[in-house]
């Protein structure tokens, strides 16, 4: 969606992967989807860096409403989640420097049964820029799904029209068997293009192969202001080992994914923390070109995928999905790295290894650790840099 918005893929920290409809404040006080969530998060973003880094949009995803609307028909948050309204976490996320994503659903209801726009679009849209939202998640639960070709781009107009600007993520595709992403391009900044994330390396694998096989037919809609969506950040929950979550934030940064965390930041353990902080890889997600990288080679459970970079670099990841127990050497040719021949310094995304040079002829070597990655950037040696080393074989 040409807007303007969203011109890198956005970036931030929403509820639902890690907190879903967790509503018992008196039994779960730090997990509940409540403004105290919401502040604390934001408080621990921008102390901790996260909001530097790039991580600008705080978000909440389903369960803050009340199952009713009010007189007027408009929507009420949670009265004891949030006691003192929308507007307020507006206020308090926008003086701390940050943005302000909300959800709702195109349906009747939302998936977890609160009240959903259909019906109320413009009353909601009017309501969600009184409230200075400046990102709207529309979800696509209890909708007639042949009325969302036509319903999405609605819902976004009214958006538009509304005067505010706000970013409009999409569920409409992974509710459909063959979308139209032609329309769905035009009209949305980004979509969720399948499944919902689990907290395991079974679904994330899962997402990977997706986007993978359906490369193709997605790829190439992706761009400044317009994204697909393999879903949340799992990094730094219960389900993923440290290599799968380095897995996960090297394959979304290959995806030009959005990156929306989905853990709490309170207690995240520092090694998770160090992933998704990771300079070099947010950087890479966010390069100017814009451009989705691919799976360019998939053999025995090994994989690669690769990206190009406006600066002339590549983002090469390497994955093992393999899990017998010791790191596997992969070897790769730069016609299999879908590279340029020419010599590159490699940097190691992850510093486990040390910077080298490779090219302009031979095999690039690594070796991979079980559901693990390893993620380079090469970067054209310019003619000043000092060849200290160069290795062909691992
Ligand atoms: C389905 C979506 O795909 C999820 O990301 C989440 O928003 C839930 N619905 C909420 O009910």
């Amino acid at each position: 969606l040409q807007n303007g918005l969203a011109l890198t893929p956005p970036m931030g920290w929403l509820t639902w992967q890690r907190f879903r409809c967790i509503t018992n404040c008196q039994k779960y006080p730090s997990e509940c989807i409540s403004e105290d969530l919401i502040k604390r998060t934001a408080d621990i973003m921008l102390s901790e860096g996260y909001l530097d880094a790039g991580y600008n949009y705080v978000g909440i995803d389903d369960c803050w409403l009340e199952k009713t609307r009010d007189k007027r028909n408009r929507l009420v948050p949670d009265r004891e989640r949030f006691p003192n309204g929308m507007k307020a976490i507006g206020d308090y996320l926008h003086n701390k420097g940050f943005k302000f994503a909300l959800y709702q659903d195109y349906g009747n209801k939302t998936c977890m049964g609160y009240p959903g726009v259909l019906g109320y679009e413009a009353i909601d849209v009017q309501t969600f820029a009184e409230w200075d939202v400046d990102y709207i998640k529309l979800d696509g639960c209890y909708v007639d799904i042949s009325k969302m070709d036509t319903g999405y781009p609605y819902f976004g107009k009214l958006m538009n029209e509304s005067g505010r600007p706000m970013v409009y993520s999409c569920s409409w595709p992974a509710y459909q068997k063959k979308p139209d992403y032609d329309s769905i391009a035009e009209h949305c900044n980004l979509w969720r293009n399948w499944d919902d994330i689990q907290d395991s390396w079974s679904s994330l694998s899962s997402i990977m192969t997706w986007f993978a096989e359906n490369q193709d037919t997605i790829a190439q809609y992706a761009g400044p202001g317009r994204w697909n969506d393999p879903d949340m950040l799992i990094i730094g929950n219960f389900g993923l080992s440290l290599d799968q979550a380095k897995v996960q934030m090297a394959i979304w940064s290959i995806l030009a994914a959005p990156l929306f965390m989905s853990v709490d930041l309170a207690t995240i353990r520092p090694e998770f923390k160090e992933i998704l902080l990771n300079r070099d890889i947010i950087a890479i997600d966010q390069d100017s070109l814009g451009k989705q990288g691919l799976r360019v080679w998939n053999k025995s459970m090994t994989e690669i995928w690769s990206r190009e970079l406006s600066d002339g670099s590549y983002a090469v990841a390497f994955v093992n999905r393999r899990d017998d127990g010791t790191p596997t050497v992969m070897k790769a040719s730069f016609e299999v790295m879908n590279l340029p021949e020419q010599t590159y310094k490699v940097q190691d995304l992850y510093k486990e290894d040390e910077d080298r040079f490779f090219g302009p002829d031979g095999e690039f070597y690594t070796r991979v650790n079980p559901s693990g990655v390893k993620y380079f950037k090469f970067v054209p040696k310019i003619s000043n840099d000092v060849e200290e080393k160069t290795y062909f074989t691992s």
